[in-house]
């Protein structure tokens, strides 16, 4: 299920650059002060076969195999992330896929160089959410709570 009473859900994966390099906090805090909220939070080891479900889009891409072994290479944080237009403006946080695009100010604006370590992967639409957080999350993993800034959100 993506859509909840807090609006949107989507998948964030803080990708294994951003937790190595000690990002996970700076890109957390960015969600947070806009007002979304983090339903769950995973750090794990991507095995090859979720990796490969995950990107099945990017299958026939010369990127692919990279891709899949970046992203198995060391730990991700999954997040479920929820708010208002939740795909959308975590999309908009991130900024471009390609941080030479990303502007100032985004998460790829700020923190990232490169195309594969590019910090953080999210959920381009509402329904390629709902296929990527079971590839995480458990339907229990959701908890269910309220900010204390709730009615200005
Ligand atoms: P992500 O949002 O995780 O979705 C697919 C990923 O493929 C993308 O971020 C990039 O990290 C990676 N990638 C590698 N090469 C390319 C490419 N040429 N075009 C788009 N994405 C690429």
């Amino acid at each position: 299920m993506t859509d909840t009473a807090s609006g949107e859900r989507t998948l964030v994966l803080i990708k294994p650059d951003g937790v190595r390099r000690g990002l996970c906090g700076d890109v957390i805090a960015r969600y947070e002060r806009k007002g979304l909220k983090i339903a769950a939070a995973k750090m794990l080891l991507v095995s090859k076969e979720t990796a490969e479900r995950h990107y099945d889009e990017h299958k026939a891409k010369p990127f692919f195999p990279e891709l899949v072994r970046f992203l198995t290479s060391s730990p991700v944080l999954a997040l479920a992330v929820e708010g208002r237009n939740a795909v959308a403006v975590v999309r908009l946080l991130n900024g471009a896929t390609k941080p030479w695009e990303a502007v100032a100010g985004t998460v790829r604006g700020d923190l990232a160089l490169a195309l594969t370590p590019n910090v953080v992967h999210a959920s381009d639409s509402v329904a390629t959410a709902q296929r990527e957080l079971p590839l995480y999350f458990h339907e229990k993993d959701f908890v269910s709570y309220q900010r204390v800034d709730e009615t200005f959100l």
